[in-house]
């Protein structure tokens, strides 16, 4: 099948090289020169599991194209996906104009039938707008062509992109009940058909439902997260190991084992953003989330908790002490720093005038990049990026750890007692028993558990 995807963002990437994968003839638009030019380099412009290799097989099988060439993008596909970035704008709203400046861009050029996908996580509505917004174009130019507008949500993890692609749990598709929501409906289980062999994997449903599933799905997760997060606090105050009660409760399978971990909180491109923009859409109709605006706020603050950790230890003034931190990404296997709990431990340490040794093992450029961003330059100078996980223990007061990298998971606690100046470990992600630590002869901070590591 011809498609074209605009828009290669993480989504539009991962989206249109595994439809190649599939067999699909995949036409990529973007309008960043740039991007367009290191993708026909054979580059990669994120890091992501697997991509590479099957960018590199497509390309080389002809399937797969890059390309900034608007005109011949919206030529090639009978299916145009639109998966370009919807940002929050000021208020937390989902910012439509990139979507819309496709729509617009589709109808400038089409002269016959398409089915435009929208895959862009998008409030309810979205899919309306973006047909007004074509057939404006469409109508300006005079031209009688028809087309239907699905969405498409997309439910893939970074870190786990392609192979969440190839092996989806569930693949949600609306589709308008008009003759024109007909044929898309017919073309889209065309494409999805590999997918459906053994069971049937497509929820099929009218196009506002599915816009708001990926919201929902989004929110619950998160309000899991934040569940635990909130309980995990307390557990900590009343004496209650928070991963026994997560072993007792997941064992339910009304409730199941999965995003029951606390931490030191979400991050991502997904969770913060969806939650927000979901609380605007309700807000716009009247309605306030109250469960979300608490999801949001348990978040925000469970971002301190392991900066409260280290200030309840040393002493709220910092300065003079120094502090390695293991994890920058929001979570392992990417690079992306986009709302990462690591940004607000970093402020707080160096705020409190604390110098810090850091290293992740591949958000070190990126780091550098959103760091120099966030911090003023006299703080920045008082991070060094550190070249391996020991390295940058070296004269630590104590090691922070704030994703969890399996790289973490099994150290060698030997050295890291050498290394640093007291062992000391602040855990955010709980990787380790409090007893083993006990055992080791090592001070541990972990996030719920300090019922097992009371002296
Ligand atoms: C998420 C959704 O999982 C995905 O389906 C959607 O399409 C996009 O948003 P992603 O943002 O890549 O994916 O990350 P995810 O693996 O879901 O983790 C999000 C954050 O939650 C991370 O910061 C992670 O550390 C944290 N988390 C996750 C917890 O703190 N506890 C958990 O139990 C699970």
């Amino acid at each position: 099948m011809k498609i074209t995807i605009i828009g290669t963002g993480y989504v539009g990437l991962v989206t249109g090289a595994c439809l190649a994968e599939l067999g699909n003839d995949v036409f990529c638009l973007d309008l960043d020169e740039k991007k367009i030019a290191l993708l026909n380099n054979g580059g990669i412009p994120i890091h992501e599991p697997g991509l590479e290799e099957v960018v590199a097989r497509n390309r080389a099988a002809g399937r797969l194209r890059f390309s900034t060439d608007v005109g011949a993008a919206v030529a090639h596909g009978k299916l145009q996906f639109i998966a370009v970035g919807t940002p929050p704008d000021e208020d937390g709203s989902a910012d439509l104009q990139y979507v819309l400046a496709a729509a617009r861009n589709i109808g400038k050029h089409m002269t016959e039938f398409k089915v435009i996908v929208d895959k862009s996580t998008v409030p309810v509505g979205t899919a309306e707008r973006v047909r007004a917004a074509l057939q404006a174009e469409l109508d300006e130019r005079g031209v009688a062509a028809t087309f239907s507008v699905a969405s498409n949500p997309e439910f893939l993890k970074e870190g786990a992109a392609v192979e969440d692609f190839m092996r989806p749990d569930r693949i949600v598709i609306g589709c308008d009940s008009t003759p024109e929501g007909e044929r898309a409906r017919e073309l889209m289980k065309t494409l999805y058909a590999p997918f459906n062999r053994n069971h049937e994997r497509t929820y099929w449903m009218d196009v506002r439902s599915a816009e708001f599933t990926k919201y929902a799905a989004n929110a619950m997760l998160a309000t899991r997260i934040s569940f635990m997060n909130e309980l995990a606090n307390l557990a900590d105050k009343v004496g209650v190991d928070i991963e026994a009660v997560r072993h007792g409760i997941g064992s339910d399978p009304r409730i199941g084992h999965s995003f029951l971990y606390a931490g030191c909180g979400y991050g991502g491109s997904c969770f913060p953003k969806d939650v927000q923009a979901l609380e605007r859409t309700a807000r716009g109709h009247g309605q306030e989330l109250l469960i979300l605006r608490a999801v949001e706020a348990v978040n925000d603050r469970q971002k301190l908790v392991l900066g409260g950790k280290v200030t309840a230890r040393y002493g709220e003034d910092l300065a003079g002490r120094h502090f390695a931190v293991w994890g920058l990404a929001f979570k392992p296997n990417t690079d992306d720093m986009r709302e990462a709990s690591a940004r607000v431990l970093l402020a707080e340490l160096l705020q409190r005038g604390a110098s810090v040794a850091v290293y992740d093992p591949v958000a070190m450029a990126e780091a550098r990049r959103v760091l120099a961003l966030d911090l003023a330059p006299a703080l920045l100078a008082r991070i060094r990026f550190a070249a391996s996980p020991m390295d940058a223990l070296n004269g630590a007061d104590a090691l922070a750890i704030v994703t969890e990298w399996k790289a973490f998971r099994s150290p060698d606690f030997e050295q890291i007692k050498a290394r640093l100046k007291e062992p000391v470990i602040f855990d955010g992600r709980n990787l380790f028993e409090p007893a083993d630590m006990a055992e080791a002869g090592i001070e541990y901070h972990g996030i719920g558990r300090s019922v097992l590591t009371r002296a």
